[in-house]
């Protein structure tokens, strides 16, 4: 059944509740389609998904033996009870575990549906493992939207859900750019953040805590990179106190930062990660928590505290598991590093045209623009969490034809690991083009 454009949109402002915003008013294309980078929406017009989506569809969209093998697995066995073993979710658990930073025989992993759910659950295993309740996140984070993580989440979106779950304590992390600790030096920030922990432990009780829950690269709180030393620090501040340092990966896993692991990029081992989005290239929904080992064995002797109808869900292990084979043989974790050059090369230049580009920071292909209204004064070109917001200037963007994801005053640039520098040139130069546009209609 074909329906016609104007009749999909309005099913779709009929119909569907779209997540985060007024719902009234929106123009978003309808998509129908994804090949490599692009996207098609049922006009025929094309967009480069410069964002991966929402920072997961690693592989590029349409990959061939990601499909076959989702369908040949509908063919075979579409669901089995979590009880059961099934071979899928046995073999893309030891592929994963391959690739996390403990070594192979290192960590067991629970699926779950999504990233949410995995730091819900995360915390819950942490919990049961120290027999301690309280959980540190940071501010500057986003960890989930359902009422569990949504409450580990720091920034606004975490205020729906209040009052929220009990035992999270939030606290500043290091944002070099922008200081919360009064200083340009990013050693400096990097000890005084680094003892700001230790003053929230010495308040809250340093043998209550179960976990500090943080993203080794904050993702869509404006791809903020921690100063040198940072996560080193709070894994020695962790094993000290008997803490467990759970690195939420869900954007940053699976080759964004050029690693399989931003774990092993920074080389800080946490205790627990989570993971979700590129897992599967976002083919089909998928999150998961790996435990390393020894803390894995507790679960031996006690009950696993937790259970979904879809951990595990053979539709989701199959994607898995050919994304992860497209990942290796097609070289791309490596192959983030060369986008990554050439994104750098290109915001380099993009960043001498216009002043309102305050910073460029990023590792691997995960990349911040972050827009100000004064390079000098570093004034941000709309507030963080404030009223305004930069929908006008993406919505040009999607016009010129360029997907990207932004929050307040940064662009969130990552794109599918297989794009080619001639996409990224297109890019800047839709880039390039609307900042123009901006500039003199705000001149
Ligand atoms: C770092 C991080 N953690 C967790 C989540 C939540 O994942 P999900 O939307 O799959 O529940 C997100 C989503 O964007 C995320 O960026």
């Amino acid at each position: 059944m074909h329906t016609a454009t104007d009749d999909l949109a309005a099913l779709h402002a009929r119909y569907v509740l779209t997540p985060w915003v007024p719902q009234a008013g929106r123009t978003s294309p309808t998509i129908v389609r994804g090949e490599g980078c692009r996207l098609y929406d049922d006009r025929g017009q094309s967009y480069l998904d410069f964002s991966a989506g929402l920072v997961a569809v690693n592989l590029g969209h349409g990959h061939a033996g990601v499909a076959d093998a989702i369908g040949a697995q509908a063919r075979r066995l579409a669901y089995a009870a979590p009880s059961l073993n099934h071979d899928v979710r046995a073999e893309l658990a030891h592929a994963i575990a391959a690739i996390a930073p403990w070594g192979p025989e290192g960590c067991r992993i629970f699926f779950t549906t999504g990233g949410g759910e995995a730091n819900e659950d995360a915390i819950k295993f942490a919990r049961a493992l120290t027999g301690r309740h309280k959980v540190l996140a940071g501010y500057r984070s986003f960890h989930g939207s359902a009422p569990g993580a949504g409450t580990l989440t720091g920034e606004n979106r975490r205020w729906p859900n209040e009052p929220g779950i009990p035992g999270v304590v939030h606290f500043f992390t290091p944002f070099p750019y922008r200081s919360p600790f009064f200083t340009r030096d990013p050693a400096e920030e990097c000890a005084r953040a680094l003892a700001h922990v230790e003053d929230v432990l010495t308040y809250e009780g340093r043998d209550r805590v179960a976990a500090l829950l943080i993203e080794p690269i904050v993702g869509s709180n404006g791809v903020v990179l921690y100063p040198e030393g940072y996560l080193a620090g709070l894994r020695e501040i962790c094993s000290r106190h008997g803490i467990l340092l759970i690195f939420d990966e869900v954007m940053t896993g699976f080759g964004r930062t050029g690693a399989a692991f931003a774990a092993q990029r920074f080389g800080v081992t946490p205790d627990l990660f989570t993971f979700a989005k590129a897992v599967t290239s976002a083919y089909v929904p998928l999150g998961g928590v790996a435990v390393r080992e020894e803390l894995a064995a507790h679960f031996d002797s006690h009950p696993l505290p937790s259970g979904h109808t879809f951990s595990g869900h053979p539709l989701a292990m199959a994607a898995g598991l050919a994304a992860l084979r497209a990942y290796a043989s097609e070289g791309l974790f490596e192959r983030a590093n060369r986008v990554g050059e050439w994104l750098r090369a290109r915001f380099d230049a993009l960043a001498r045209a216009h002043p309102m580009l305050g910073e460029v920071r990023g590792s691997g292909a995960f990349f911040g623009l972050e827009l100000v209204a004064d390079r000098e004064t570093r004034a941000p070109l709309v507030a963080w969490q404030g009223a305004a917001n930069l929908n006008a200037l993406v919505a040009d963007l999607l016009r010129r034809g360029l997907y990207v994801y932004a929050r307040y005053n940064v662009i969130i640039v990552a794109p599918p690991l297989t794009i080619s520098p001639e996409e990224i040139d297109h890019a800047g130069a839709i880039l390039d083009d609307a900042f123009t546009a901006y500039r003199k209609e705000h001149a």
